[in-house]
């Protein structure tokens, strides 16, 4: 379960571009629930997501994953929460282009704490779900937008994290694919995965089981 109190974030502080994106959330997700975080751009989506990811810290408030607090922990403590509880598709894919798309969806297992002895296996079969085995040795560089998306799911989901979270995981993506990825969110999450999607997309967020609607870094 995470569970976020009075969390507060401002960027530049203290200077005269100073911007304070969240103004004091407050909620909980509970342990496989499925949650859309909706808003208008710039509404400060990306950076709860971040801060819920363990990638960003903070102001003040208190976030907790599994009744731990996430404060003030060194960046090698949060790295490993981050490898045993969380994956994380990011709004702009954050893949490395001249990879290949096995060599990326690979590189969280490198930081895993158990080794997989199968890891191309198992980087096969997490490439299936989405849709992708065919473009195992093509480099992230030439795929498309719609492509790259399915393969940074696919890194997000490779360490069986009980926690995902997706920036906009549909929003390059065509009707017949969106469909796809959210059938694949759904079954995760009838698997017991905790997922939290940020979208613009109502039709997708009503499917989910809450909305949480963010406006002027408030809940509202
Ligand atoms: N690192 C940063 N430094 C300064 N300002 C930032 C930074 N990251 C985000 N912002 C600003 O904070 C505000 C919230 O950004 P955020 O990315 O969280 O919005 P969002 O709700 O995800 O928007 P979108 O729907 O367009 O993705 C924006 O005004 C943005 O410009
Ligand atoms: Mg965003």
């Amino acid at each position: 379960m995470i569970k976020l109190i009075g969390i507060e974030k401002s960027f530049n502080p203290g200077k005269s571009n100073e911007l304070h994106v969240l103004k004091g959330i407050s909620t909980e997700v509970k342990d496989g629930e499925l949650v859309a975080i909706v808003g208008k751009s710039g509404a400060g989506k990306s950076t709860l997501l971040h801060i819920i990811a363990c990638i960003d810290s903070y102001d003040s408030g208190e976030y907790y994953i599994d009744d731990l607090l996430i404060k003030n922990m060194s960046e090698k403590k949060l790295a490993n929460i981050r490898n045993e509880k969380i994956g994380i598709v990011m709004q702009d894919f954050s893949l490395v282009e001249d990879f290949t798309v096995l060599e990326n969806i690979m590189i969280p297992l490198d930081f895993a704490k158990n080794k997989r002895p199968n890891a191309k296996e198992l980087a096969k079969e997490v490439l299936k779900q989405v849709n992708m085995e065919n473009f195992a040795k093509e480099k992230v560089r030439n795929l498309s937008g719609g492509e790259k998306q399915r393969i940074a799911i696919a890194r997000a989901i490779i360490n069986n994290p009980s926690l995902i979270l997706a920036d906009e995981p549909t929003g390059s993506l065509d009707s017949a694919n969106t469909e796809a990825i959210m059938d694949l969110f759904f079954s995760l999450n009838k698997q017991g995965k905790t997922i939290i999607i940020v979208t613009h997309d109502k039709e997708l967020a009503e499917k989910c089981h809450r909305i949480i609607e963010i406006s002027d870094g408030r809940i509202i």
